[in-house]
């Protein structure tokens, strides 16, 4: 077949099931706020679209210069960011191992403090005038992110009498389908707290835990500068075999 035709054939190819035995189930009574809104009935499939299967697409166009520099996006001029700086970086790629080019990875965070900047938060830790906590990138052709930011603090929230979250930064991923979107958290190597986290204990694979564990990364450590952790993604891959479409991954 033409490679661009086999190209298209391969983005409007139906994604892979989603493997419910490796996600948290929706109710888990540790997670409090689960109980309200976990469905109370069995969840029913329908055969995706073919626009869900081949958008959405985001143009380099719609990144700013400063998206991706949560140390510096938000601060005054000449100021920056307080906090551990660091550098988050990875691939996103499908589970079939390949990379997802040009699809749009949004993060979000608490400050160094552990608060966030949000109108409905309450944590007594101060907001740090420098810092926002939300950035955005896209993924280049072999599927890399990389943003620099400071390292969010851990915060208590209503849940046990006790409850802690790790620190921890949010993700969204649009994937080069909407079935591919993905909503996830990324913790950091080394934090006891992970362990003592009611969300994360909903989850009952420790090889799934750990691929939200972001590894400690000192080769790519800025010196006298950052550290860095890396971070990969895996987004569902479509049904269609390494073999006979894109063969070089492009
Ligand atoms: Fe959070």
């Amino acid at each position: 077949m033409d490679k661009r035709l086999s190209n298209l054939a391969s983005e409007a190819a139906p994604f892979m099931a989603r493997d419910r035995g490796r996600h948290p189930p929706a109710y888990a009574p540790g997670y409090k706020s689960s109980i309200l809104r976990a469905p109370g009935e069995a969840l029913v499939s329908f055969e995706s679209t073919l626009s869900e299967k081949t958008g959405p697409a985001f143009g380099h166009n719609v990144i700013g210069a400063l998206d991706n520099d949560l140390i510096h996006n938000f601060a005054k001029p000449g100021e920056s960011a307080i906090g551990e700086r660091i550098i988050v970086h990875g691939r996103v790629l499908d589970e079939n191992g390949r990379p997802v080019p040009d699809v749009l990875v949004e993060y979000w965070q608490a400050n160094a403090g552990g608060r966030y900047r949000h109108k409905r938060e309450g944590y007594l830790a101060p907001l740090d005038p420098n810092f926002g906590g939300f950035g955005r990138s896209l993924t280049d052709s072999e599927g890399r992110y990389w943003f620099r930011t400071i390292r969010p603090g851990a915060y208590p929230w209503p849940n046990g009498v006790n409850d802690w979250r790790p620190a921890h930064i949010h993700f969204s991923v649009f994937g080069s389908g909407f079935a591919q979107r993905l909503i996830t958290q990324m913790y950091f190597e080394g934090d006891p707290m992970i362990a003592q986290c009611p969300i994360v204990r909903t989850i009952a694979d420790p090889a799934a835990i750990a691929q939200l564990v972001a590894a400690l990364d000192m080769a790519n450590a800025v010196p006298m500068d950052s550290r860095a952790y890396k971070f990969d993604i895996v987004l569902r891959g479509r049904r269609s075999t390494f073999f006979e479409n894109r063969p070089e991954g492009n």
